[in-house]
Parts: structure tokens; sequence; C-alpha cells
């Protein structure tokens, strides 16, 4: 069985995938703690446009920078927590910087009309900017645990070919047929062009005018100098996920169609070839006695606390708990034969655990800190 600390003390990057709302935020945000508690500089990163990590870290609000949390609530934490939320915009431009040749091409990108354009368009698309910021934070030195939120998709694997698309976009062949028009000599002086290139062309200009295929054309050259620098960066991003101190850790909640998306997630990992490190069955029922124990305790409770109540109505109440209580079982019984398929994969390698619902949500530093406890406390039973 695996020591889940042990695991935690060699990873310095996690990535958290699951379905919607099954607790990858939550996940994340607990081995973030788990780590601070253990003495780590951890950083936890939240796509999350909802603030509810925020929320249960004490924070009221979340920005793009790096927010250190307060835990000495928890005076045991030897280490630190901090958290961030995505700013995609910011983090574009900030990419555009780092991979530009030089100081005016950097510039003339930033300020181009096309561009603007086209960086809300990227910025839309988180999952590549969290590839980029997740590169920055792990290569900052600042951290030496970075935990990454990612948001509630099944393609949320494709954030790590997104820069590969902007690559593609960059690629030479494509930039070419743009710019070829503008590569020849009076272009706008009437000579007519050969070719598809140059009918589109034209065929633009008329549309939008020539200013804006001016603005275009110099921002596709630009753009150019800029594909070794996503080239390599692309590269760095894909080994640092290949990293043997990279964890995909798959959260799922005990329903058969987020248990149907771990396994996706499981198999999607193993053909990219990603570290998988295991899996977590987050809100699964809990339900320890067995029934005669259990109609035996709640006739002791109904008794004590309803010594008021006509027996009839105490009778009524006794037996409609018990039933309650067969139906949590029946559930629970149910929730651990679907999660049997991800139990036995576990077996092959990588952990297998259960987190409990907890009562109410996870709002605060000690709820956060008791799912961290069920996440790398005791392993979940065999089956
Ligand atoms: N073990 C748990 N016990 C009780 N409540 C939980 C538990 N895990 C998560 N929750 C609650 O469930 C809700 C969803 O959790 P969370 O936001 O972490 O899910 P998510 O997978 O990140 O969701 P989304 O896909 O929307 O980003 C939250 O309100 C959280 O407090
Ligand atoms: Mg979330």
């Amino acid at each position: 069985m695996m020591d889940l600390d042990a695991w935690l003390a060699k990873t310095k990057l996690v990535v958290c995938v699951g379905s919607g709302g099954v607790g990858k935020t939550t996940t994340a945000a607990a081995i973030g703690l788990r780590g601070a508690l253990k003495g780590r500089k951890a950083i936890v990163l939240t796509i999350d446009p909802a603030k509810r990590l925020a929320n249960s870290l004490g924070l009221d609000a979340m920005g793009g920078e790096p927010t250190r949390i307060d835990l000495s609530a928890l005076p045991d934490a030897g280490g630190e927590l901090w958290a961030m939320m995505l700013d995609s915009r910011g983090t574009f431009d900030a990419l555009i910087a780092n991979v530009s040749p030089s100081p005016e091409a950097r510039d003339r990108i930033l300020k181009n009309h096309i561009y603007r354009n086209m960086a809300d368009a990227f910025a839309g698309s988180q999952d590549y900017m969290a590839t980029e910021k997740l590169y920055d934070l792990a290569s900052a030195g600042r951290w030496d645990l970075v935990v990454l939120d990612t948001p509630p998709v099944k393609n949320a694997l494709d954030f790590l070919e997104s820069p590969g698309k902007v690559v593609t976009f960059l690629d030479e062949r494509i930039l070419s047929w743009f710019l070829a028009p503008y590569e020849r000599k009076n272009v706008w002086g009437g000579r007519l062009l050969a070719g598809t290139s140059a009918f589109m062309f034209k065929l633009l200009g008329y549309v939008f005018g020539k200013e804006f295929l001016d603005d275009l054309a110099e921002f596709l050259q630009d753009f150019r100098g800029l594909y070794d620098g996503f080239r390599h960066r692309h590269q760095a991003v894909m080994s640092m996920m290949r990293a043997t101190d990279t964890s995909f850790v798959t959260v799922c909640a005990p329903n058969e169609s987020s248990i149907d998306v771990a396994r996706f997630f499981q198999v999607e990992l193993a053909k990219r070839d990603l570290p998988r490190a295991g899996v977590v069955v987050n809100q699964v029922h809990r339900c320890d006695a067995a029934d005669d124990d259990a109609n035996a305790a709640l006739g002791v409770a109904v008794a004590r606390l309803s010594t008021d109540l006509p027996p009839a109505t105490a009778a009524t109440l006794l037996a409609r708990l018990g039933r309650a209580h067969v139906r949590l079982r029946a559930l629970v019984e149910a929730e651990h034969a679907l999660a049997g398929s991800l139990r036995a994969a576990a077996k092959g390698g990588g952990f297998y655990q259960e987190v409990p619902r907890i009562e109410g949500e996870v709002h605060d530093l000690t709820s956060l800190r008791a799912v961290g406890e069920y996440l790398f406390g005791a392993p979940a039973e065999e089956a």
C-alpha cells in the first residue's frame, strides 16, 4: 500500500483532473495545505471562475498574483501555502514578452490591434494559460510544490496540447501562405498576384480594408519570430509534465458518470505517457454500523430523546430511522461496487483513496485539513 506522504515528499508538481463538481479544487487545496503542514513551500494554482478556493482559504478574493495564505490558525504548519487565480490576459502578454526575440518586436506585437483581439480569444482558453503559468511557477524556484487545479472539462488534458496548437498555427507553411503577398514587392501597388493567397487577400482587402491587412501582415511577420520561442516552451512544458517528480491525480465522485470520466482520464494519461499518481474518490458515504447495531443504537437514542413522545410516534420515528440506515448502507455498498474498477486498476500501481463527504461544505482551513487527513490517512480498505 502506498504511503501518500512519502509520495508527496518526492513530488514537485501535482495536476488534479476530473469531471465537474467532484472536488478537484478542494483536493488541490487540500494537497497544497498538506504540503505546507509538512514544511513545503506550496502554491495552489486555480482556474476556477468561482471563488470557492479563495473562500475556503480565508481570502476574500484571489488575484492574478500569488497570495500567501495565513496559516496562523494551524501552528503546526512548518511551511508556506500560497494560492493564485489565473489572470489569463496578463499571462498571455507575459508569454509574448518571454518568447519575443527583441523588446521592439514585443512592443509591436502587444500594441498590434489584431494581437489585442486574438489575445482576448486566447485568454478565453484558460487551459492554455494554465500551462504557461504553471511552467513559470514551477521554474521560478520560489515554491517547491506546485498544485494545479484544472477546468472541469473532459478534454482537460488538451491543455497540454494547446501550446502545440500555437506552434501549429505558427507553422512556417501556414504563415508563408498568409504572408506570401507581403513578401513580394508592390503588392498594393497594383500588381496582380497569382494563386489563392493573392485572391484571398484581395477579397479580404475589399471586405476589411487595407489597413487591417497591413496590421495582420505586421502581426504575422512578428509572430513568425516567436515560433522558436513557442516551440521551446512547449517542449519544456511537456518534459516538465513527464518528469518523475510530476504527478497527475484523478479526482472523481462515487457515481457512474464521474467514475467513467476518471477511467477515461486514466487511459488518456497512459496514452500520453504522463505520470499517473492515483485516484481519489471524493465525497463517498460512510456507514460503519451493521443494521442490527444501528437499530439498537437508534432505539436507545430515540428512547432518550423522546420521553415525551407518544409510544406510537416514537416507534414510527425509530422505524424510519432504521429504514434510512438500511438505505445508507445500500448506498455505501453501491458506491463501493461502482468504484471497484478504479480500485482494481490501482493495484497495478498508483494509489486509490477514498475521502468521505464531510459535514457541511469544505469552507475553511480546518475542513480543508480534514479532507487532507482522509486523503493522506489510512488507505481505503482493499476490495
Ligand atoms: N469531501 C467533501 N466533503 C464535503 N464537501 C465537499 C467535499 N469535497 C468537496 N466538497 C464540496 O463540494 C463542492 C464542489 O467541490 P469543488 O469546488 O472542489 O469541486 P470541483 O471539482 O473543483 O468543481 P468544478 O468542476 O466546478 O471546478 C464544494 O462546495 C466543496 O466544498
Ligand atoms: Mg474547481
